[in-house]
């Protein structure tokens, strides 16, 4: 079976082809650097961008796919389905994916499965892999939105044990960083920083739950911001923008080490405590955007523990591609393309 997938939920506009279990082609266009300018995305900007990029980016997935017809057309009787991310995201961003995969699955007459991103990038850890993770599992999905852990005793079966209460993880790298002075996205330069820091030179909170196992970022994002302003001699009204004027480069290295171990360490302990309640828990899948992060993989190292390739960490379409993959063989039904619905804040079920 060949499926086509696009993605679009925040900034990146990507397109794959999966055949079977071969990737024959995975674009991906990032906004990153529209967006390094402004510190963060703009929604309207970023759907702009995608209606520029989506039709460019399906051609040089056929491309590089060679599913191309002899005339230089995109050769859409390979096709046996088209996937697409359809929640959670931005709402513009989403909706010039869902409406050019609908529109296409519309023209091309191909069933149109519509993906839950959060799913994606669980399945991210499926792709270009021998070794894949034995259910039951428990992955840890850690994006740019969301901070959850999910329990999943078979394909395309998912349950909530774990979620964030305030922010995502990765928007509190995003909003640390900007604290500092570092460049969007956040998580990278971050990663960059700590390289030369020193860990253990700020002690922050580890926040406490009433669930054990949900998460709580907001507190840790505001502990960094008044260590900071007193570290740089400024009262609490200081403005957070300007404190990164005042701050030396050992400074903002001790910083982003000392929030980084923070972080990780956390995320370890509830998936510790989580792994202690599930003891027949087979594999630890790490997903999302943060799990790129070299030293949460150092830390998090150990037999049957498995992250996404690093290409595949962030938002792409092959992830899309593989989720539906397992969702038709789990005997989920295509969707009518003409009742598509989009709802930007959809909890994975
Ligand atoms: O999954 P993703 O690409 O998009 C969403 O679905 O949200 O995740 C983006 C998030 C951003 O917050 C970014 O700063 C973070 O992932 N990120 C990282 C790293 N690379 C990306 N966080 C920590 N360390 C990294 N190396
Ligand atoms: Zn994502």
């Amino acid at each position: 079976m060949i499926i086509l997938a696009i993605e679009s939920s925040c900034d990146e506009t990507a397109c794959a082809i999966l055949k079977d279990d071969e990737l024959l082609s995975n674009v991906v266009v990032s906004q990153i650097d529209i967006f390094k300018a402004y510190g963060g995305v703009i929604p309207e900007v970023a759907a702009r961008n995608h209606l520029e990029t989506i039709l460019p980016v399906i051609d040089q997935a056929f491309s590089d796919a060679k599913l191309k017809t002899k005339d230089d057309e995109n050769d859409w009787s390979k096709i046996d389905a088209i996937a697409v991310t359809h929640t959670p995201g931005l709402l513009g961003s989403l909706l010039i994916g869902t409406l050019t995969a609908r529109t296409l699955a519309i023209l091309h007459n191909k069933p149109l499965y519509p993906i839950h991103h959060l799913k994606s990038h669980i399945y991210s850890n499926w792709l270009e892999t021998e070794h894949t993770p034995e259910f039951p599992l428990l992955a840890l999905v850690i994006s740019g939105g969301h901070t959850q852990i999910i329990r999943m005793t078979r394909h395309n079966d998912f349950k909530i044990i774990g979620t964030t209460l305030d922010d995502a993880v990765g928007e509190c790298f995003d909003k640390i960083a900007k604290i500092l002075g570092l460049p969007y996205p956040g998580g990278p330069s971050i990663a960059a920083a700590a390289e030369h820091g020193n860990p253990k030179k700020y002690a922050f909170p580890h926040p406490k739950t009433e669930n054990p196992l949900d998460f709580s970022f907001s507190g840790l994002k505001t502990a960094v911001l008044r260590t900071v302003q007193k570290e740089c001699g400024v009262g609490l009204d200081y403005p957070s923008h300007d404190l990164k004027n005042l701050l030396k480069p050992e400074q903002i290295s001790d910083f982003a080490a000392s929030f980084q171990k923070t972080a990780i360490d956390i995320l370890l302990e509830k998936l510790q405590t989580a792994y202690k309640n599930y003891p027949d828990v087979k594999s630890i899948v790490f997903a999302g955007g943060v799990s790129a992060n070299k030293a949460l993989r150092k830390a998090a190292n150990a037999k049957n523990v498995f992250f996404p390739e690093p290409k595949f960490s962030g938002d792409n379409a092959a992830m899309v591609a593989i989720a539906a993959k397992y969702e038709i063989e789990s005997g989920v039904k295509p969707t009518d393309p003409y009742k598509l619905d989009i709802s930007p804040r959809s909890a994975i079920q």
